[in-house]
């Protein structure tokens, strides 16, 4: 290493433990290809997450549930490549986890295996604690996703906010507790009440990561082409836009054209 190379050091589960011990707040945002990630990673983000989420913002789906594990291994292996220092957290897609704990691990050993993952996430509560024991088992470090979780879209019939009422919202701490006992290093907590979310930060140990879920949990994730305000026919709440890409995008686009119509681009420096 030369002398005026800095060592990047990477985000481990260790590196997140220590950060909720000393309550500092993580930052996680999505990437699915090469270019995005290195942006994000070079920024300093302290994980990416390879979402299932590819499925609405890459593939133009309505839900998260057509994705398949090869597509997410593609989208993964993209990510992973323009890494240096992000710990990077791939989805296990609708229907290749929920069978059976075989299943899952099958699944968890393709991420990390052709993909080079680091860890990976799954939706659920008591009813997947088997299979992210086994995943763990493997040595596979488990991400857990509670609260809208979107792959049940078809249960909820509805995004909007979960645990509102009191039942839900003590078995959603029975989950997250029952999650913690498994293993899984954290847990993402989607659209509840922020009262719900730092009740739970506070009783785990766990770092917990919000998306809706208020200020007081140990840090937060947005989908990254919603937070650089690519789309902006989504606008939920507890979404901030650091950016309106989306017009300068078409803006540039728009001169783009002209350029070319006018015969403008390419000039005479542009040019071989
Ligand atoms: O797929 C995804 O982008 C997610 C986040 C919303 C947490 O799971």
């Amino acid at each position: 290493m030369s002398a005026n190379t800095k060592e990047i050091k990477r985000v481990t589960t260790n590196t997140l433990q220590e950060m909720k011990r000393k309550k500092q707040k993580i930052s996680m945002l999505t990437a699915y290809d090469f270019t995005m990630a290195k942006i994000i990673d070079g920024a300093g983000t302290d994980i990416i997450l390879v979402g299932d989420s590819a499925s609405n913002v890459m593939a133009g789906h309505e839900t998260t549930l057509p994705i398949t594990l090869d597509q997410m291994i593609y989208h993964a292996a993209s990510v992973i490549r323009a890494t240096n220092r992000s710990l990077v957290v791939v989805d296990l897609p609708f229907g290749s986890y929920q069978g059976n704990s075989k299943e899952a691990l099958n699944s968890s050993i393709r991420i990390m295996k052709e993909a080079g993952a680091h860890s990976v996430k799954l939706e659920g509560g008591k009813e997947i604690v088997d299979s992210i024991e086994r995943i763990l088992s493997a040595g596979i470090p488990v991400m857990g996703h509670l609260g809208l979780t979107p792959q049940s879209i078809y249960k909820f019939g509805t995004y909007n906010v979960r645990a509102k009422e009191q039942l839900e919202a003590k078995k959603l701490l029975e989950d997250a507790l029952a999650l913690q006992a498994a293993g899984v290093f954290a847990i993402v907590l989607e659209k509840i009440p922020a009262a719900l979310g730092k009740e739970i930060a506070k009783k785990l140990k766990i770092p917990i990561i919000g998306i809706g879920a208020g200020r007081h949990v140990d840090g937060q994730v947005l989908v990254s082409h919603d937070m650089f305000g690519m789309n902006n026919e989504f606008s939920p709440r507890f979404l901030r836009r650091y950016l309106n890409l989306h017009d300068l995008m078409s803006k540039a686009t728009k001169n783009y054209i002209k350029d070319v119509q006018s015969g403008d681009f390419p000039n005479e420096k542009e040019q071989y």
